[in-house]
């Protein structure tokens, strides 16, 4: 039903809550298909149409009190087809912090704060996809946080994990860049073997074939390593620990393991900060977007030549299918960002 219309045809996606120790699966999920109205907005409010969902590892359940079930949040790039803002006018397309639905009312003031408008930046000589992955705020956070917290130098040795993954391959490459030795871990061989031969990382292993303090070991060498970008939150952060060189750095971004409720690591180990004055420093992106236009100016020309490559899927299927494939990314059967396109534009 158009949107113009008093009703919506909405279909969504619920999430159940999840026990503490149990890592999600399709029995958490269900879709509904809802007619509803379209939604009276307020100032500064708009409605959007979803139509290509970025599948984030991480998705933020918010149960208010007492409620069991709740929509999900997920960003999207979407079209504005209600407004009262003039920043987000009918027609303009936008990243937004949407939920997995076909329609979605951004009212909340921290959602609205979270929009972005794409359309006047987006670069014709890439997919729209990329601004949900290399282009957009997963790319930004890669590049953001190697920059500020990393401090990277050429010369340097930098260990990646999740490496094959959305920020995981830009960080490899912005750090190859910038002339450092640079070592990634990914869950295939064949997703090793993308991260040497296309990518141009300098040594990758599976970790989930090889030891990983053996094969980390192995590959740092006697130079060691000098930062840690930890993108799983697991107990590799011990083994980098014991590698990392004097003033090393551990870049605290993602938490992969995590998100499919794996027990938290506790290093025994760290001890090595002190002797070793290492920086041990969490980023959030959502509390430092200020250098978006930078980062757009900078990464937009090497995706653009290729200088940057990247790899990531688009599905072509509907909302009622986000929840089997955010647990198939989980799953590592992709590489890359995964995104599904539930409408044309
Ligand atoms: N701090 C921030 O502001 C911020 C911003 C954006 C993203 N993040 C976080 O950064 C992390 C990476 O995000 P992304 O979008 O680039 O995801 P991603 O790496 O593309 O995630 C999917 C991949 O994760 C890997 N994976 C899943 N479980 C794993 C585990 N237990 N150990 C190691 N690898 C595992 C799988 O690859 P394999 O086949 O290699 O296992 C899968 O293909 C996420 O935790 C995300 O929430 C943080």
């Amino acid at each position: 039903m158009s949107p113009n219309a008093k009703q919506l045809t909405n279909t969504r996606v619920l999430v159940a809550k999840i026990p503490q120790d149990v890592a999600p699966n399709k029995s958490h999920f269900r879709t509904v298909v809802l007619t509803e109205e379209s939604p009276a907005l307020q100032n500064n409010e708009v409605l959007v149409q979803n139509i290509i969902f970025s599948l984030d590892p991480y998705i933020r359940h918010e149960f208010a009190e007492g409620q069991e079930e709740t929509k999900v949040i997920g960003f999207a790039i979407a079209k504005v087809v209600d407004s009262k803002n003039v920043g987000f006018p009918v027609g303009a397309l936008v990243l937004s912090p949407s939920n997995w639905e076909s329609y979605t009312h951004v009212s909340r003031p921290e959602n609205i704060a979270e929009l972005l408008r794409i359309d006047e930046l987006a670069s014709p000589k890439v997919p729209l996809s990329a601004y949900n992955g290399i282009l957009g705020i997963p790319g930004y956070t890669s590049w953001d946080s190697l920059h500020s917290v990393g401090n990277p130098k050429a010369g340097e040795t930098i260990y990646v994990s999740s490496a094959a993954g959305t920020l995981g391959q830009l960080t490899g490459q912005l750090a190859k860049r910038k002339g450092l030795r640079v070592i990634g871990s990914a869950g295939s061989d064949e997703k090793v073997a993308f991260l040497t031969k296309e990518l141009g990382f300098d040594a990758a292993f599976n970790y989930k074939t090889e030891d990983k303090r053996e094969a980390l070991t192995r590959l740092a060498g006697e130079r060691g390593l000098d930062i840690y970008y930890d993108l799983v939150g697991d107990d590799t952060v011990e083994v980098a620990l014991d590698l990392l060189n004097p003033r090393g750095r551990v870049v605290s971004v993602g938490i992969l393991s995590l998100h499919q409720n794996q027990a938290p690591p506790a290093p025994h180990n760290l001890v090595n900060i002190l002797f070793k004055q290492l920086r041990f420093e969490g980023y959030l992106v959502f509390e430092r977007t200020e250098n978006l236009g930078k980062f757009w100016e900078e990464v937009t020309p090497l995706v653009e030549s290729g200088e940057i490559k990247f790899k990531e899927t688009v599905l072509e299927s509907g909302v009622e299918t986000l929840a089997e494939n955010y647990l198939a990314l989980l799953a590592g059967k992709w590489t890359g960002k995964v995104n599904v396109k539930v409408a044309s534009l």
